[in-house]
This record gives C-alpha cells, sequence and structure tokens, in this order.
C-alpha cells in the first residue's frame, strides 16, 4: 500500500525558493522528461508515440517537447499559486490526476516520476536544506491530490 502524504499550506518564504528554482529550471522541460525516461525506461510505452522507441532518437521531435511543455506548464500554474490559492491548485491537480486515472498511470510510476524529478533539482540547482524541504512540501501537496484522484476521491 501507497502512502498518500499530506497536504501542506507552504510559508511565503517556502513559495519563494520553490519559485525561484523553477524560473531556472522551467526552460528545461525536455531535460526534465528526457531524466525520468533515462532512469525509469519502463514508463515509456504508456505513451503511444514513444512505444518501443530509443529515447535519443525521439528526444528531439516535436511530440516529446510538446509532451515535456505540457507538464511543465502544468507544474508552472501551481508553483504560481502555492502559499496563494491552494482551491486552485486542487483543482488543477484533481483534473490532471483523473485524467491519469483514466490512462491507468500507476502510484508507483507517479514515484518513479518524483525520485526523477528531486534527483534533476539537486544536480541542477543544488538548493539549500530550505529549499529542497521547500520543493519536498510542495510536491506532497500536489502527490496528495495525485493519489487522492487516482483512488477516485478527488480533494476540495
Ligand atoms: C507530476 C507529474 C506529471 C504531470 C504534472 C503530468 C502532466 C501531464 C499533462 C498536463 C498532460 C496533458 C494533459 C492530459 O491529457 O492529461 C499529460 C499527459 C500524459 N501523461 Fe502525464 N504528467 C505527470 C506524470 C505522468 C506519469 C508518471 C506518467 C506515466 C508514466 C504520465 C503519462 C502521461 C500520458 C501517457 C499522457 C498522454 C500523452 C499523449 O498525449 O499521448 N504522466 N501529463
Amino acid at each position: 500500500m501507497v502512502k498518500t502524504p499530506p497536504f501542506k499550506e507552504l510559508t511565503e518564504e517556502q513559495a519563494k525558493l520553490v519559485q525561484t528554482d523553477w524560473d531556472y529550471i522551467k526552460t528545461q522541460a525536455n531535460e526534465i522528461l528526457y531524466n525520468f525516461f533515462e532512469k525509469f525506461p519502463g514508463n515509456q510505452k504508456q505513451f503511444k508515440a514513444f512505444i518501443g522507441k530509443d529515447l535519443d532518437d525521439i528526444k528531439d521531435t516535436p511530440e516529446f517537447a510538446d509532451h515535456a511543455e505540457k507538464i511543465a506548464t502544468l507544474f508552472g500554474q501551481v508553483i504560481e499559486n502555492l502559499a496563494k490559492d491552494s482551491t486552485k491548485i486542487k483543482e488543477l491537480i484533481n483534473d490532471m490526476g483523473l485524467r491519469h486515472k483514466d490512462r491507468g498511470i500507476s502510484k508507483f510510476a507517479f514515484l518513479e516520476f518524483r525520485e526523477a524529478f528531486m534527483d534533476f533539482l539537486r544536480f541542477n540547482v543544488g538548493g539549500s536544506l530550505d529549499g529542497m524541504q521547500a520543493w519536498t512540501d510542495a510536491l506532497d501537496s500536489i502527490y496528495h491530490v495525485i493519489f487522492n484522484n487516482l483512488d477516485g476521491t478527488p480533494v476540495h
């Protein structure tokens, strides 16, 4: 049984730390997705356009960029609302969580995404302990809503 993390209200200082890091890496959407598939290649088969293809052959395609951008856009919208509007965050993630439930994406796959993303952050931002804790709290909140949706209980 995979545990659902709690929803945490970030302080304004924490939100700022996350926003500053995000501003720094938000143009690296392709690299974030690449790093996920490189670390956890089993997930590539969930994407119709990428099934059976070599990661280095798809990484420069418009489909890859398009998908990477969709993920980054949603992250950006959530991050913009940290410590400001948790109702909006819940709405955004409920919507995404439900669509991923319908696709049959597992909690395990999401945990792999989280692990790859945190590695990416540590490697590319190398932030302070406070910064990393702020990201952990932000991702806990995001995953609280995702996992509830995968369980069929959207968060309001
Ligand atoms: C927190 C992490 C993630 C975010 C923010 C995210 C976000 C998105 C967004 C915004 C879309 C496009 C809108 C939609 O149709 O839902 C999408 C599509 C999709 N996502 Fe995710 N996603 C995440 C993790 C994952 C994981 C872990 C998987 C599975 C390995 C996955 C598989 C897919 C698939 C298969 C699509 C449809 C792609 C297509 O157009 O064919 N996502 N995701």
